[in-house]
């Protein structure tokens, strides 16, 4: 019996003493509910989408790009994101993302200050970044991957869910393949039927 409380105490002991790789890195709110693993610093990663329908799709899958929509009157220039197959121009303007306690950038290597960043994204909407850094929102979360498939690259959750995102194709305004967050059938910016559901993978090169 001794020797049980003991073997227990010194196992507990061990487990206390590692830092646990498991441990929720960001208390806010941006990763509530996404467990343990759940961090929100994360520097030059990519991001790439993975047919998530398809059951052996592997985990590099599509890469995603900025897809640039215009700057309103006041010159506040909004981008949507695409598949850079659909969408091949700005991979080398902005050409890796900065994860920031919820604030999803695009590098902008000339000047970081001015790097567009995640803006609220309406439900059945395309997911949006503006080039106005004052309405940044805390919105997006890293959720590295505990599956026991080894090597799965984390996953980027918005608004707390990983399982919203699909690619979808644009209707209106442009033939790029976007990324959908909640698609409906009722937004006729793209053709509903063309929608498959995504997950989006944080990928890193080093
Ligand atoms: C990100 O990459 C750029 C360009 O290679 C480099 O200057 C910068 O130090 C990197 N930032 C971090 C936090 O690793
Ligand atoms: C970020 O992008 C720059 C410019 O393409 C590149 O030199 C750098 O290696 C990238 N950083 C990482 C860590 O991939
Ligand atoms: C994703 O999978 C669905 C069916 O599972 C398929 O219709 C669609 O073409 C696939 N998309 C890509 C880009 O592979
Ligand atoms: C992963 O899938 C993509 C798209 O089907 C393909 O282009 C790529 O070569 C695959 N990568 C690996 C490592 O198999
Ligand atoms: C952002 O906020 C700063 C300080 O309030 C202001 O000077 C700047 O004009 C704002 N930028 C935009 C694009 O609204
Ligand atoms: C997705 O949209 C449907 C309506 O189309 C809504 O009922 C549901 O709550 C939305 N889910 C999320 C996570 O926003």
């Amino acid at each position: 019996m001794f020797k049980f409380v003991l073997a227990v105490f010194l196992a507990t002991q061990a487990v206390m003493s590692l830092p646990s790789p498991l441990a929720r890195r960001s208390t806010g709110a941006w990763c509530d509910g996404l467990g343990g693993s759940a961090y929100d610093l994360a520097y030059n990663f990519s991001l790439s989408v993975v047919n998530s329908t398809l059951p052996n799709a592997n985990s590099t899958g599509a890469p995603l790009v900025l897809n640039p929509q215009g700057q309103d009157s006041s010159g506040v220039a909004t981008y949507n994101l695409a598949t850079y197959n659909s969408q091949p121009d700005t991979i080398g303007i902005w050409p890796n993302f900065t994860l920031e306690h919820g604030t999803l950038l695009a590098n902008y290597l000339a000047d970081l200050s001015i790097s567009p960043s995640g803006d609220e994204t309406e439900v059945g909407g395309p997911v949006t970044l503006t080039s106005d850094a004052n309405n940044s929102a805390k919105i997006y979360c890293g959720v590295a991957d505990t599956d026991p498939e080894q090597g799965a690259p984390p996953l980027l959750a918005l608004y707390t869910n990983l399982n919203e995102f699909s690619i979808c194709h644009q209707r209106e305004g442009g033939e790029a393949d976007l990324l959908i967050y909640n698609a409906t059938s009722s937004n006729s910016l793209y053709d509903y039927v063309s929608c498959y559901p995504v997950l989006v993978h944080l990928l890193y090169n080093y």
